[in-house]
């Protein structure tokens, strides 16, 4: 997703051609970031058409203003959380829109310019919101949950296997004062794991629980499945709706919320006949999530885990 600082987007061609934007149309950019994909996304519908680029954090909001230059008068940018998609249409007088896109996880300028303790790599102090409006930082999350609830937040939005004692270890810790810095975070989970699998093959020690705490921290999964649900009844038939995801939890809401679209029957295999009553409402068009190729990893090692899908609205 960068390097240098600046956001590279990523899957850029493969959401272009997957959107298939035509001019005029609308388009909603609930994750506008550095506005890789927004620019992109502009040239395609310009001049008659419109992007709706909202991102929580207020810093990203001015900066890709100032980015997007002349086409931001083809853009309307808004600091909001994107599960607000349909206050926010409503707000502007917008009915249907032709195409989402929702690029999940970090930015740059997130990881290497905001401070927030998103980087198992940098000392920081603990906050990990992507905006300023959310509930608790980071910090008071770690300070004030139970041994339980922390254990039960690193297995589920982490799936780390050394749960428990990690958050035993973190309660021990606090036993003696407050976690303060994302630098003390990492050394109790170094010290919590042990020896041989601290440096295995599933990467940094404190990978699962930074990516856990900072799920808890923005309520990322619940936006992720209000954004699909309102954006889904947003969408005018034949629009489209993308969504980059950058780990399993996502990918799971985004394909179970997929599918759900489909008609496919839920019944369990013994109703004598189908009971749930799905509807086909919507066409999977990208049967497979697409991958970045070799070459994209190459140039931009934070796409390596990306998987987009796609799904459109009949
Ligand atoms: C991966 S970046 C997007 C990068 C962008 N597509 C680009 O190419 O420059 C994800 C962005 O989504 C924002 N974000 C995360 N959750 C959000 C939410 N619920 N609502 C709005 N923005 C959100 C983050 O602040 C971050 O700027």
């Amino acid at each position: 997703m960068g390097t240098g600082g600046f956001h590279i987007p990523v899957l850029l061609n493969e959401v272009l051609y997957y959107l298939g934007l035509k001019k005029g149309d609308y388009v909603f950019d609930g994750t506008l970031g550095g506005a890789g994909h927004t620019v992109e996304i502009i040239k395609a519908i310009a001049p008659t058409g419109k992007v709706i680029g909202v991102d929580l954090n207020s810093q990203t909001v001015r900066t890709a203003a100032k980015r997007l230059g002349s086409l931001l008068r083809f853009a309307i940018l808004i600091n909001d959380n994107f599960a607000n998609i349909k206050n926010i249409l409503k707000e502007l007088n917008i009915g249907k829109i032709n195409g989402i896109l929702l690029d999940l996880g970090l930015s740059s300028y997130l990881i290497e310019e905001s401070g927030r303790g998103f980087s198992y790599l940098k000392n920081e102090k603990l906050d990990m919101r992507f905006g300023d409006s959310v509930g608790l930082t980071a910090y008071e999350l770690l300070n004030s949950y139970s041994q339980g609830d922390l254990e039960d937040l690193f297995r589920r939005f982490g799936e780390e296997l050394y749960s428990k004692g990690i958050s035993k270890a973190i309660i021990d810790y606090r036993k003696k004062g407050k976690i303060n810095t994302t630098g003390e975070l990492v050394q109790i989970i170094e010290g919590a794991i042990p020896g041989k699998a601290r440096y295995g093959k599933s990467g940094h020690p404190a990978k699962r629980v930074f990516q856990a705490v900072r799920i808890g921290v923005n309520r990322e999964l619940d936006n992720l499945q209000e954004a699909i649900k309102d954006g889904f009844d947003v969408l005018s038939s034949g629009g489209r709706m993308a969504v980059i995801s950058y780990h399993s939890l996502e990918d799971r809401i985004v394909k179970r919320s997929f599918l759900s679209y489909t008609g496919k029957c839920i019944c369990p295999p013994d109703f004598p006949v189908c009971v749930c009553g799905r509807k086909k409402t919507g066409r999977i068009i990208t049967k497979k999530a697409v991958r970045p190729g070799e070459k994209e990893v190459m140039e931009n090692p934070r796409s390596k885990s990306a998987k987009l899908r796609v799904i459109e609205k009949i």
